[in-house]
């Protein structure tokens, strides 16, 4: 095994499935190919409380981080487009899976923004546009911001997660790791990324302390397990490098009357806000109207002991994350295990976590915004009843 390259992780894998760089058919000398795999909110410890013989076997042949402490906000795009990009939020400017404009108030879900360049394209390139100007063939399958344009220049093989896709279908994702084989044995592709929505859903859906979150685990594993298994079939083990990582983490929301949830409307009238972005997890952010804008905020600061708020000028530097011009005047997010919620409680089972300590950085994520369209159902757990939104697209 000779491992070309580390990256740490949140939950993350990279085995070399190999070691030296072949002549191709063609004569050329060309490096390794390697294939980016990301789960999405495949918390640090997942692979500890269920039996992952894969995942295991993986992280002895290659290399495995303990954790990666993700960029704020631990949302799905803004954190792969770190990942693909290696630049902080603020810097590459996807700052929310949702894309939003404060003057037609419209809101696009995470899948509507998957085709649309101008929330993926801020000068930045991600590595398959890096690895096409250096004359390699980058592909994407389902990974966050693959569906743009960069600079006028798309990915060159890319496929974009459909509306109702289903995440936990394993003969599709199996389906999916054959297509990707083929791209790299019969079409030479040399960097593929490839994305699953689990164990993320089945987080959001259930909790991240469940059986159903650890049979989704389970199933990643054999999918793992069908990797390794293909790999050798199509001789890609010499020359195919794979890394395994994730975006987030997850931790369970606390509810009332446990706990006193925040809930904004407590504080502020609606009637004041020109835009906001809230219900979306543990992070918020909202556009006053101007006039408005110090009353909102004073009335916002100590409101909650649960809490923070913050103008964006005073955002903590260390996140990296509030210079982006997209950014709205006032940002919230709550402590770990509380949602920032608007005008009710819409409760979400989890949200996001991701290293050990649980700083603040780690939170967010969580469900999406859809008012009318939202699905809600009724699940029992040990102690509780929660009632949860199920992540849906709009
Ligand atoms: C990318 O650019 C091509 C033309 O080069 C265009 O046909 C295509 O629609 C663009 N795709 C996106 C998602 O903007
Ligand atoms: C993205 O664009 C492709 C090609 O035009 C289209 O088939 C697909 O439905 C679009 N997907 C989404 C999620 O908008
Ligand atoms: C799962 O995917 C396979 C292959 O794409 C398909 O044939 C099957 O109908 C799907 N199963 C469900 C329950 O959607």
């Amino acid at each position: 095994m000779n491992i070309q390259k580390v990256l740490a992780l949140n939950a993350i894998l990279l085995t070399a499935v190999g070691g030296h760089p072949v002549a191709h058919n063609d004569g050329k000398a060309k490096g390794h190919k390697l294939l980016l795999i990301s789960f999405d909110g495949f918390r640090w410890d997942y692979d500890q409380d269920v039996e992952t013989p894969n995942l295991d076997n993986l992280a002895k042949e290659g290399v495995k981080a303990k954790y990666i402490t993700p960029p704020f906000v631990t949302m799905t795009s803004p954190s792969h487009f770190t990942t693909i990009t290696g630049r902080w939020i603020e810097d590459h400017g996807v700052i929310h899976n949702m894309m939003f404009n404060t003057d037609t108030l419209r809101k696009y879900s995470y899948k509507e923004t998957q085709n649309k360049t101008e929330w993926w394209d801020n000068g930045v390139l991600p590595l398959w546009i890096t690895a096409q100007n250096q004359g390699k063939k980058a592909a994407s399958f389902h990974y966050p911001g693959g569906g743009g344009n960069f600079s006028g220049q798309p990915v060159s093989r890319s496929l974009v997660e459909a509306f109702g896709h289903p995440d936990s279908n394993e003969t599709e994702w199996r389906e999916n790791i054959d297509i990707v084989m083929n791209w790299f044995t019969k079409e030479d592709f040399d960097f593929v990324t490839l994305y699953y929505g689990e164990p993320d859903n089945t987080g959001h859906k259930f909790g991240p302390e469940t059986k159903e979150r650890k049979e989704i685990v389970r199933q990643i594993d054999r999918t793992v397990g069908y990797l390794l298994e293909v790999i050798e079939k199509h001789h890609l083990k010499d020359i195919l490098n794979v890394i395994i990582t994730s975006d987030h983490g997850m931790t369970t929301v606390k509810k009332s009357p446990e706990v006193e949830e925040i809930l904004l409307a407590n504080y502020i009238k609606f009637a004041d806000l020109k835009f906001d972005i809230i219900d979306y997890g543990g992070f918020g952010m909202i556009l006053p109207k101007p006039e408005k804008e110090e009353e909102v905020y004073q009335a916002l600061k100590n409101a909650h002991p649960h809490l923070k708020v913050f103008r964006k000028e005073e955002f903590p530097e260390h996140f990296h994350y509030a210079k982006h011009g997209r950014v709205l005047p006032i940002l919230l997010y709550g402590d770990l295990g509380y949602s920032v919620n608007g005008g009710v409680t819409v409760c979400t089972c989890a949200c996001a976590k991701s290293s050990e300590n649980g700083i603040a950085h780690n939170v967010g994520l969580v469900s999406y915004l859809g008012s009318a369209k939202l699905e809600l159902e009724l699940l029992g757990t040990d102690q509780h009843a929660y009632i949860c939104i199920i992540p849906v697209e709009q």
